[in-house]
């Protein structure tokens, strides 16, 4: 006699989307069969990378925007981990302090859960930039420039299928913008997004950056940093306003 069992249902698991980001790292809804699940960076490692890989999968313009230049789509672990654990974290503080010291005048209406959400996540498509040319010693070649400078419409490309405000995706997309719009990726001029918002995630993501060690170059000081960036505001790069609100921050919390 033979005994049929029922077979066994795979067990779906789907993106349902919504990154939430709390104060230090950002979480991912997870939706099975059981009800959600948070996921967060950086301590589990393997769900995020998991999380990543179905992100990929949500939207077929990754795998061709990265094969344009024939690259595979392949998540480093090491990247996220050394991303959220980090630079992503300390421009998202920057980029806080920076908003709250700004006037009302300035901020023109942008809420600060869009700067938050978007200065917290805003170099996540850096995870699928190939690590030689992320971690390399030396000056990027052309070709390399052009592949790390896809990283932030990679970031754009990744959250979009996630429950994220188009306001946060733009400032994701255009982190690397400036005023006198000489930045990448090009602007829509038909759709531009918040200049403020862009000029707040853009002064944090930089005054981070320089502030940490990279393998090319150390660590810069505070005055040092400042200086950097004081020339950006002479270039018309930086609005002045911005400028001083991050003078101001750095001079009480980065001393
Ligand atoms: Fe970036
Ligand atoms: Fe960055």
């Amino acid at each position: 006699m033979f005994l049929i069992y029922p077979r066994r249902e795979k067990k779906k698991v789907s993106l349902k989307g919504a990154v939430q980001i709390s104060c230090n790292s950002f979480f991912v809804y997870r939706e099975d069969e059981t009800g959600k699940t948070f996921l967060r960076a950086p301590k589990d490692k393997k769900s995020h990378k998991y999380v990543l890989k179905r992100m990929v999968k949500l939207n077929p313009e990754i795998s061709s925007l990265l094969g344009r230049y024939k690259i595979k789509p392949s998540v480093d672990t090491k990247t996220l981990q050394e991303l959220t654990g980090g630079h992503m974290n300390e421009t998202c503080k920057i980029a806080l302090g920076v908003y709250s010291i700004l006037s009302e005048s300035v901020k023109d209406g942008l809420e600060m859960s869009v700067i938050k959400e978007a200065s917290m996540l805003h170099d996540l498509g850096k995870v699928l930039i190939p690590s030689k040319i992320l971690n390399k010693p030396a000056k990027l070649n052309v070709k390399e420039r052009e592949i790390m400078n896809i990283h932030s419409v990679l970031g754009y490309e990744l959250l979009k299928t996630q429950k994220i405000s188009e306001k946060t995706l733009e400032l994701i997309k255009y982190h690397h913008q400036n005023m006198k719009h000489s930045g990448y990726p090009d602007l829509d001029e038909n759709n531009l997004p918040s200049a403020i918002g862009v000029q707040i995630v853009s002064i944090a993501d930089k005054y981070s950056a320089l502030r940490e060690a990279r393998v090319y170059r150390r660590k810069l000081s505070r005055v040092e940093a400042l200086l950097i960036l004081y020339r950006e505001v002479r270039e018309g790069k930086i609005l002045p306003e911005v400028y001083n609100a991050l003078v101001k921050y750095a001079e009480k919390f980065d001393k």
